[in-house]
């Protein structure tokens, strides 16, 4: 099976766990917008959904689904999304399509947090993949320095990226995260950063991981 084609089942996996009559949040990327063309095939089922980005709203209407703003919403069932890395504990590293800090509010307000992706997503230790973290444009400096200071790693700043929120990334490469919630904290204590990509205070409660032998459920 290719890599789309595991995407594609998590994606239709994932429709079990819409609860109908609700508001349910939704990711970004490509298992994403998977997810998206499934969930437009139940589409009168929901009341509605909150976009976790302006790519995922356009996507969410050419389908016809009601996309709710986050500020009218004071309940949300379930909140669904891909991952760039998963652990064996679910903490994820997010954010490999610059949407991390909407994701994350949105996350805040779902009930539970099931996550998306092929197989390709599981490591032992998270940090292969560059940690985003968005930051105000006129903090990247320090911030990259602090990070460099506290951490190690290389921070590398997203060239030609503004993110949704009109601020800039950082992507640290050459991480081992062997505590991802403290990093976390850590990492959002620096004055100038707007949130990291690390999802380990809140983890997935579900990952949906596309295999070659079929959808596993990893909770
Ligand atoms: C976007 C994200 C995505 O969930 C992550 O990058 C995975 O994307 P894809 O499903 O395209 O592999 O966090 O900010």
């Amino acid at each position: 099976m290719t890599q789309d084609e595991l995407k594609q089942k998590v994606a239709q996996a994932a429709i079990e766990y819409v609860v109908p009559d609700t508001i349910i949040g939704v990711g970004t990327g490509s298992t994403a917008n998977f997810f998206i063309d499934e969930l437009a095939k139940i589409k009168g089922q929901i009341e509605g959904a909150v976009a976790s980005s302006e790519a995922t709203a356009e996507r969410l209407k050419s389908h016809g689904i009601p996309v709710l703003d986050l500020n009218s919403v004071a309940e949300m069932s379930v909140y669904i999304d891909g991952a760039d890395e998963a652990d064996a504990g679910l903490n994820l590293i997010k954010g490999g399509g610059g949407a991390l800090t909407r994701e994350k509010i949105v996350l805040a307000v779902a009930d539970k947090f099931v996550c998306i992706a092929d197989d390709s997503k599981k490591v032992d230790v998270l940090g292969k993949f560059p940690l985003p973290v968005e930051v105000i444009p006129m903090s990247r400096s320090y911030v990259a320095r602090e990070i460099v200071k506290r951490f190690g790693g290389e921070p590398v700043l997203r060239d030609g990226f503004t993110t949704d929120n009109g601020n800039v990334i950082l992507d640290i490469h050459g991480l081992e995260i062997t505590d991802p919630k403290a990093m976390e904290t850590e990492l959002n204590s620096i004055v100038g950063v707007v949130t990291n990509g690390l999802f380990a205070n809140r983890p997935a409660d579900i990952f949906l991981c596309g295999t070659a032998n079929g959808v596993e459920t990893l909770t």
